[in-house]
């Protein structure tokens, strides 16, 4: 991260406080203060302990039980004060973290459509949710010992030198060799360490998420954990990075622990000659028993503030990952609200690339849909096809050339009116964990149940939800009741033509499993994309049949365009995939019939 970029901590997090922003400040002067009722007893008890020692003959009784309430009052007065703080310091810490989700999730469903391909939704939800975690709790339980650990060191110190300057400046010797350490360990060298093993524990995670998603793969091929080498590199590095940080601690923090609990071995000597040297006795004893008393306070201050440090850099990280999601570029809206008054669908030179690829997925295609229109795309695998589709439904926007609907630039229209004017059936459909009702009627309330029965019949659905036991209502994913590709796709049919969008673009899955399952498919499509325009992507030439024209994509670019009969004529690339397809279709006849022959045999 850019140096400049650094803010000062508690300011990073006041955009996500809503109001009530006084709640971070007042918790850190709550704890501030209470820092300060704790230091009191101590010196009320010096006080204490200096009249007794010193005229134990003329001993002030009322005054020393007076003292003694007071360090009393004063100690649990700490203790409340710090109570009210943690209670100021969790209510922001709450309203932070709702914040940063709040911030993050508007971000996610603002984020282009394709954002969602590229990006691991494990990773997305761990930046949201997890950073917003992490946040809260730094906030509720370190925050309020930001404040203890400056306004005491700083009254500790005072106080000690004004005690006693000469055993005052024995008991820093400790703190002063621990803060070294400290520091040393806080350096940019540690800073950086700790920076590379939170980015290597985060790496490991994902890492495993993957290889759980690959464990059908790994294990139907015979493989081991070796064969996903990515997750097994992730904790190699990460094994080497614990490793070579606790080593970098090892030193400093053996020292550290041994330096800050030696205040005795200062201040012994320091009384020895103090008394050597004639200074009263009695006096210098109080003194002793204030610095041995107050030495440990301070090993613990300086504990939490290195804690402290640690977690500070926990939080800003997690700050800097949502930062890094709300700065992703998001499509930009015109304000211009143009409603749409036809339902063509146009690509005018389209170049598009993926994200960091050098060769464009798309280049310079154009082809116009008339409303009620179908157009069919065919051609090799990785041509280009599906990404035809996800621009026209705006989930990225082109590098150059036009992307219109009814003749408007897709940016020019509201977002609302060009996703309820397009319905998307995709070759990898997800169904939600969740009923098949709410499945088929995702993102519509009102639907009469004749709308819903039609909706059925005509994806042909009708059948896996009757084999279901509990029909509608059952639950897709729980219970052990999953779908197979095919039978996925018909709901993802029914939901789109519950949808009734105008515009319809299909992406055929490549692979159905069985024959029934394709032509229920196909009969399917064939409902949903009546009257409508339709943008579809054949994968069978089966589907095809149906298009009033025929475009093949190669390599981004369009090979070629006409009706089946025209490109037939034109002996090129769509007549050999058409003898290919007449090929396979003999093949399967040929071996139908010697089934059957085999049967009646
Ligand atoms: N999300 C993505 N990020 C980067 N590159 C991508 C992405 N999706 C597709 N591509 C690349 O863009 C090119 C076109 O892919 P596309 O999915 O549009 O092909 P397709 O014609 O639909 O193929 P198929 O018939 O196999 O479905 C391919 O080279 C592919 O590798
Ligand atoms: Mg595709």
């Amino acid at each position: 991260m850019p140096a400049e970029k650094k803010e000062f901590i508690l300011k990073r997090f006041t955009p996500y406080m809503g109001k009530k922003k006084i709640l971070l400040p007042l918790s850190l002067v709550l704890s501030g203060l209470s820092a300060v009722l704790n230091i009191v007893p101590f010196i009320l008890v010096w006080y204490i302990t200096r009249d007794i020692l010193s005229s134990p003959q003329s001993m002030n009784l009322s005054k020393i039980s007076f003292y003694a309430w007071l360090a009393f009052g004063s100690a649990v007065g700490g203790v409340i004060v710090y109570f009210f703080a943690l209670l100021s310091s969790h209510l922001a810490a709450f309203r932070v973290e709702i914040g940063m989700q709040k911030v993050g999730m508007d971000k996610i469903l603002s984020m282009p459509l394709g954002f969602f391909d590229q990006h691991s939704s494990g990773k997305t939800r761990k930046i949201v949710n997890d950073g917003a975690g992490t946040t809260h709790s730094f906030l509720a339980h370190q925050l309020p010992d930001m404040a203890g650990s400056f306004v005491s060191p700083v009254m500790l110190i005072a106080l000690i030198l004004m005690v006693d300057w000469r055993m005052g400046l024995a008991s820093l010797v400790p703190i002063i060799l621990g803060f070294i350490t400290m520091r040393f360990m806080m350096s940019a060298e540690g800073k950086g360490f700790q920076k590379m093993y939170y980015d290597s524990l985060e790496e490991m995670s994902s890492e495993s998420v993957e290889y759980i998603r690959g464990i059908p793969v790994v294990k139907t091929f015979g493989q081991s954990i070796f064969s996903f080498k990515r997750f097994y590199a992730s904790i190699i590095k990460y094994k080497e990075m614990v490793h070579a940080y606790t080593l970098l601690w090892r030193k400093p923090m053996s020292f550290y622990s041994t330096v800050m609990q030696t205040a005795a071995f200062y201040l012994i000597p320091m009384a020895i000659f103090l008394i050597g040297r004639g200074d009263n006795l009695p006096l210098v004893l109080a003194d002793f028993t204030f610095y041995m008393l107050i030495s440990p306070i301070f090993t613990t201050l300086l504990m939490k503030s290195m804690y402290f440090q640690q977690n500070t850099l926990i939080a800003e990280q997690a700050i800097d990952r949502l930062d890094g999601l709300t700065e992703y570029p998001g499509l930009s809206y015109t304000e211009k609200e143009k409603t749409i008054q036809n339902y063509s669908l146009e690509f005018r030179d389209v170049v598009f690339s993926y994200e960091g690829s050098d060769k464009p997925a798309l280049d310079k295609i154009s082809f116009k849909l008339k409303e009620g229109e179908t157009i069919a795309l065919v051609g090799a695998s990785g041509g280009g096809k599906t990404t035809i589709a996800r621009l026209a439904a705006r989930f990225w926007d082109a590098d150059k050339g036009e992307v219109l609907v009814g003749g408007i630039n897709v940016r020019d229209l509201p977002k609302k009116e060009l996703m309820e004017s397009i319905a998307l059936v995709f070759q990898n459909t997800k169904l939600f964990k969740a009923s098949l009702r709410e499945n088929i009627l995702f993102g519509k309330e009102k639907v009469k149940e004749e709308e819903l029965n039609k909706a059925i019949e005509s994806s042909q659905s009708r059948e896996i939800i009757t084999k279901l036991p509990e029909g509608l209502d059952t639950v897709i994913g729980s219970k052990g009741t999953y779908l197979s590709g095919g039978e996925q796709q018909r709901i993802a049919i029914a939901r789109a033509i519950v949808k009734n969008a105008p515009i319809v673009l299909l992406d055929e899955a490549t692979a159905f499993a069985d024959p029934e399952n394709e032509h229920l498919i196909h009969k399917a499509l064939k409902e949903l994309s009546r009257g409508k325009t339709t943008l579809m992507i054949a994968h069978r030439l089966t589907s095809v049949q149906n298009a009033d024209r025929i475009l093949v994509i190669e390599r981004g670019k369009i090979a070629e365009e006409g009706t089946q009969e025209e490109l037939l004529k034109m002996g090129g690339i769509y007549k050999g995939m058409w003898d290919e397809y007449q090929k396979s279709l003999a093949w399967k006849i040929n071996a139908k019939r010697q089934e059957d022959g085999g049967q009646n045999a």
